[in-house]
Order: C-alpha cells, then structure tokens, then sequence
C-alpha cells in the first residue's frame, strides 16, 4: 500500500514524524505480509530554512521525495499552486491513500487533489473547529473533513463535532494527538539542552524565568489595530518577566512595517528549531501565544498557556488543560501574570489518549484498510 503524507508548513513536520516512524515500525513487525510505503510530498508552502529544514534534522524525517516548492502567495495562489503540483505528483506515483495533517492550505489543497482523482484521503487532526469561519484555517479544517475517508481525532468534542455536521461514524476514528507523540519522544532530549547558554539573552536565566510568546495569526498581526494592543499587553508583562519572543517571518514583516518592534525586557529572535524551542518551553514560567498546538502542549507539559485569541478549535485545553483564553485583554492578561508569579497558574490534566501512541493507531488502521469499505 503506497501512502503520500503531505507537509507544507511548519506545524505540519511534528506531525508527518511519528507517522513515519510507526510506518517503519508497522513494517518492522509485519515480515513482508503487508508492507506500506511512505512517499513524503513536502508543498514548499514555508521554505526557509529556519522554518522547514531544521525540522527535517531536528525530528530525523526522512528528506521529502517530492518538493513542490510552491512558496508564498496569496489564499487563493498558493493553494492552487499546490494544487496543480500536487496532482502531477499524484499522477506520477499513483497512491493507494493520501495522508494530510492540520490545517493549514497545504492540507485542503492536497485533499482536494487527491479527492478528485478518487484516491482515499485520511485526514489527521479532524474535527476541530473554533466556529470562526474568519480563519483561514477553519475554512481548511471543514472542507478537508467533508471530503475526507479517514477522520483520525484527538478528542471526543472533535467527534462530536464531525457527527453534527454528518460525517458517518464508521469514518471517523478517535486517535490521539501526533503532535504529542512528537513531544512526548523528543522531550528528554529536548530538556538536556541548554538553549538559554547558546542565546545569550540579557538577563534571562532560568532561576528568574521567562515568559515564551509566539504570534502570527494573521488576524492578530496583519493590521496595526490589532497588533498594537497586544505588543502593549505584550510590554506589560515584560515588567514582571523577561520575554522571549521567536518571531515568525510573517509577525517579524509587520512589527517591522508598524514600528512596533521594540519593548524594554522583550527579546525578539529568530523562530527556532523544534527541539531548541520544546527545550524553552520545558522551562518556561508559562507561555503567551495564539498557535493552536502550543495549546496541545503546554496542556501535557502542565505549563500555564495564555492564549491570545478569543476563540479555540481545541476547548479540550480549556476544560481539562492549562490554557486560558486572554485574547488581547490587558487587564486579564496581567491579572492572570500575576497569578502565575504567585505560584497559582491554571493547572490541568493531560487529555485521553494523549500517550505518544496516535501514530501507532493511525497505521494500525490504515494497515487494515480495504479499498472496497469506501
Ligand atoms: C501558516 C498556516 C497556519 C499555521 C502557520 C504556522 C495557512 C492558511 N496558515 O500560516 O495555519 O499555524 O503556517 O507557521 O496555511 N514566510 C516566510 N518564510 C517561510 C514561510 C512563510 O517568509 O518559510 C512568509 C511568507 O512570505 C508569507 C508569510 O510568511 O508572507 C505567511 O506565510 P503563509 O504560508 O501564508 O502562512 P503562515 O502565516 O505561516
């Protein structure tokens, strides 16, 4: 059976890993009977080094069989670029199953493909909605779902919400989350490293602590209004707590057009490799940001997360977690600092199934798939 895993953009690479390595382990085991192989399609949607290679080394992917190298663009340009490459690509391999993971334009342009060519599609992180069609990502994670054989979830609200919107039930199965297998297995090694030394940031040590931020919702960074208040919050919290900040290529072009990359106690870096960023989150006093995964992780890290947005696909982080949603609220978001300073940040506890096994139960599942079921 000849699988395509698809990766475009940062946040897909922690989650192709582990299904990589449950493939070569499924191989391992089955002596020949029924082997799968993986042909991994990177889209090129990120393409700097800092954004996808590292991942590549960090997370010991196999080097993409097929780079697309699409790049930016607009929505609608690059998803249909990714598109036209895509169904080259497919029809040159000919898979048996196309696999996607998250949300991103990569996820949809490829689902679609595949979906048109009649070639199964298995989706990864199904069914997580934030019921904010303003997100691009919310558009990617409907349609995907709608077209999808396979929904692989990581929780039962994800289930819920595919039953709602008429996915059958035998379609959709509940998993676990990747993202976590990814963490789960590199978080030893990631805590041997002292990424602290090798930054060198003034007045950051470990004894005092550190908030880590990130941000790049286009939403919260693409116009000044939005942007402004929470780098104020942002300033805010700096006089309590060094801040840390890897800033993503699409935040580092608007700080800079915005004039608001500055604040005393903030250090602005470059975003940072996988293992070199998990190492800082291990020991961060708590996190700021607006991505969705960091949610998922800080939640199993038991490290209190503040997310700055007003909406999540993943409420589980919310319900059994350590997330809080603090949008751009100044006054909540310091109210909440202050509790975390003074020893009493959300704690919470790790969801179902988040054991480091999804990838495992993906392939076992695929693994016993029979074209004539769809
Ligand atoms: C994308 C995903 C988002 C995900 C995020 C993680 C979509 C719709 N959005 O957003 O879900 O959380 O990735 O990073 O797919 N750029 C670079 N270098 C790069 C990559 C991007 O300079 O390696 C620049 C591009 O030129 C562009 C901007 O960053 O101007 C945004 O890139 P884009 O691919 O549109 O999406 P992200 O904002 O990264």
């Amino acid at each position: 059976m000849k699988i395509i895993s698809v990766a475009g953009a940062r946040p897909n690479f922690m989650k192709i890993a582990p299904i990589g390595r449950a493939i070569k382990k499924w191989n391992n085991a089955s002596n020949g009977t029924r082997v799968l192989e993986n042909v991994i399609v990177h889209t090129g949607q990120h393409y700097d080094e800092n954004m996808s290679q590292v991942f590549f080394e960090d997370l010991d992917i196999a080097p993409p069989d097929i780079y697309l190298a699409v790049g930016s663009g607009s929505h609608g340009e690059q998803t249909g670029k990714i598109m036209i490459e895509f169904e080259r690509a497919c029809m040159d391999i000919r898979p048996d199953l196309v696999l996607v993971v998250g949300d991103v334009n990569s996820t949809i342009a490829a689902a679609l493909v595949a979906s048109k060519l009649h070639i199964p599609v298995a989706h990864v992180e199904a069914g997580l909605r934030s019921f904010d069609r303003r997100m691009p990502e919310e558009i990617n994670r409907l349609l995907t779902d709608a077209i999808s054989n396979y929904l692989f979830t990581t929780c039962h609200e994800a289930n819920q919400n595919l039953l709602k919107e008429g996915i059958p039930e035998e379609n959709i199965f509940l998993v676990g989350d990747v993202m976590i297998d990814s963490l789960l297995y590199h978080k030893e090694r990631a805590g041997r490293y002292n990424v602290l030394k090798e930054l060198q940031l003034k007045g950051v040590d470990d004894f005092r602590g550190y908030c880590l931020l990130t941000l790049h919702r286009p939403s919260n960074v693409d116009t000044r209004q939005s942007l402004m208040p929470i780098m104020e919050a942002v300033c805010e919290v700096a006089r309590y707590i060094p801040v840390i900040f890897p800033v993503h290529p699409r935040t580092a072009n608007r700080l800079k057009q915005f004039t608001l990359m500055k604040g005393e106690g903030i250090h602005f870096i470059q975003p940072l490799s996988y293992m070199k960023f998990l190492s800082l989150m291990l020991k961060a006093k708590f996190v700021m940001t607006d991505s969705g995964g960091i949610q998922e992780e800080t939640t199993v890290l038991d490290i209190p997360c503040l997310t700055l947005r007003d909406t999540t696909e993943r409420p589980v982080t919310l319900k059994e977690g350590t997330n809080i949603l603090v949008f751009n609220d100044k006054a909540k978001i310091i109210r909440e600092v202050q509790r975390i300073m003074e020893g009493s940040g959300k704690k919470g506890v790790c969801p179902e199934l988040w054991d480091g096994k999804a990838a495992e139960r993906i392939v076992r599942i695929l693994a016993g798939y029979q074209k004539q079921k769809i």
